[in-house]
Formats: C-alpha cells, sequence, structure tokens
C-alpha cells in the first residue's frame, strides 16, 4: 500500500503506513500550496535539485523531524552544511532504505541554490515504496533514455512536469508516457507561475487517447494506491 499526496508543485508526499517521504517540498512562497512547511511530519526528505522551487522548505523540515535528506553528491553536503543530515548519492546510483530501494536518474536541466552556488547535476528519481514503483522526473526536458528506464523499471505511476518553459511541455510530456510506458501519468510543475501555467486536464485527454492512463491530483488531495 502506498498512499501519495500532492502537496502542488513538484511536492509529493508518500507513506507506506510506516515511513513518510517528501518529495521537493516546495511550500513557503508556493500560493498553490495546502499545507505549512511546520505541519509536515516526514522520515526522509528527497531532493531533486536545488531550484528554489523544489529545496524549498526541505532544510527546516528536515530540521524540525530529525528527517534524512537523500540527494545527489553537492546538494547533500550543501544541506549537511546548513545543519541537517543527509545522504549523498548520484546518478545512476541506487540504494537500498528501509523504506525500499531509490535510485537517481539524469534530468536535463540545472541545479544552483539561491546563492547561484553550483549544486551538482539536477536528477530525477525511481523511488520502490509500498509495493509501488514510482518515477519523479524532477525538472527535465524530454530526453529518449525514458525509453530505457520504461525497459528496466516497471513503473507503476510517472510524476512528470508539463509547464513548459523551463520543463517538458504538454505534448513532449505525452511523449514522455509512451516512453516510460508507466500504469498512471501525474502531472506536476504546472500553474505556480504565471510562465508554467498549462492545463492539466488537456494533458490527460492526450495521454488517454495515446491508450494510457493519467490521473490529475487536486492541490492537497491523497490517494492510495
Ligand atoms: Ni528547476
Ligand atoms: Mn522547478
Amino acid at each position: 500500500m502506498l498512499k501519495i499526496s500532492y502537496l502542488s508543485h513538484s511536492c509529493f508526499l508518500l507513506d507506506d503506513g510506516k515511513i513518510k517521504l517528501i518529495i521537493d517540498p516546495f511550500l513557503t512562497g508556493n500560493p498553490n500550496a495546502t499545507a505549512q512547511a511546520g505541519d509536515i511530519k516526514v522520515d526522509y526528505i528527497v531532493l531533486t535539485h536545488a531550484h528554489s522551487d523544489h529545496l524549498g522548505d526541505a532544510i527546516p523540515i528536515s530540521k524540525a523531524n530529525n528527517a534524512l535528506i537523500i540527494a545527489v553528491n553537492e546538494l547533500a553536503n550543501y544541506v549537511a552544511s546548513e545543519g541537517c543530515i543527509a545522504h549523498n548519492m548520484h546518478i545512476g546510483g541506487g540504494r537500498d532504505f528501509d523504506f525500499g530501494r531509490l535510485q537517481f536518474t539524469q534530468a536535463l536541466h540545472g541545479s544552483v541554490n539561491n546563492s547561484g552556488d553550483y549544486m551538482g547535476s539536477p536528477a530525477g528519481v525511481i523511488i520502490n515504496m509500498g509495493g509501488k514503483t514510482i518515477y519523479h522526473a524532477g525538472d527535465t526536458g524530454l530526453f529518449y533514455d525514458m525509453k530505457m528506464l520504461g525497459e528496466i523499471n516497471k513503473i507503476d505511476i510517472a510524476m512528470l512536469p508539463i509547464g513548459d518553459n523551463f520543463t517538458m511541455g504538454i505534448d513532449d510530456a505525452v511523449y514522455a508516457v509512451e516512453f516510460l510506458n508507466p500504469k498512471l501519468a501525474v502531472p506536476m510543475h504546472y500553474n505556480t507561475f504565471g510562465v508554467i501555467k498549462a492545463d492539466p486536464k488537456k494533458f490527460k485527454s492526450k495521454v488517454e487517447a495515446k491508450g494510457k492512463q493519467c490521473k490529475v491530483f487536486e492541490y492537497g488531495e491523497t490517494c492510495e494506491f
């Protein structure tokens, strides 16, 4: 069993009934956030990259919960230097945690923190938890190796950016769904800012036209899989 809550933008909370893990906890300053950083109770924080709309509230949430931050080496070192506990990984590397296996994948994007310091490669992440395989693409443009990720992994749920401008737009994200072949596609990274305005229902109908399934989460919605 895996419960997934969508806290808006690229932030998802995964809960297998024992362990809670949050991805890219951007809440403070996020106009669509349905929770405040102080209310988040988690065991793990997974970061795809250091941009402020992904690193977000990770540092205060980590400190308040004694939650381990899992990130690529450079970003993990940065959050550790800010007083958080962190586990350093890198693209292509996987590790078995007590919730399941986690592996970082490539993402075509950038990664600096608010000071402009280089924070290593941006990433996507594949997480096995609660009997499900989740792929969170992070911020990325479309890349053909998504086909390989879909061949190596039986992906249950693929969380894909659709907001365009900084990442894939709707049409490229539909190609991503075809490459990844997940049981369910979930759009993210849209409508938080004017420049990433996109209609998730349009994405859903285009995905369904390809014979694939899509779920558009409401902000704050929790779904059990
Ligand atoms: Ni970004
Ligand atoms: Mn972003």
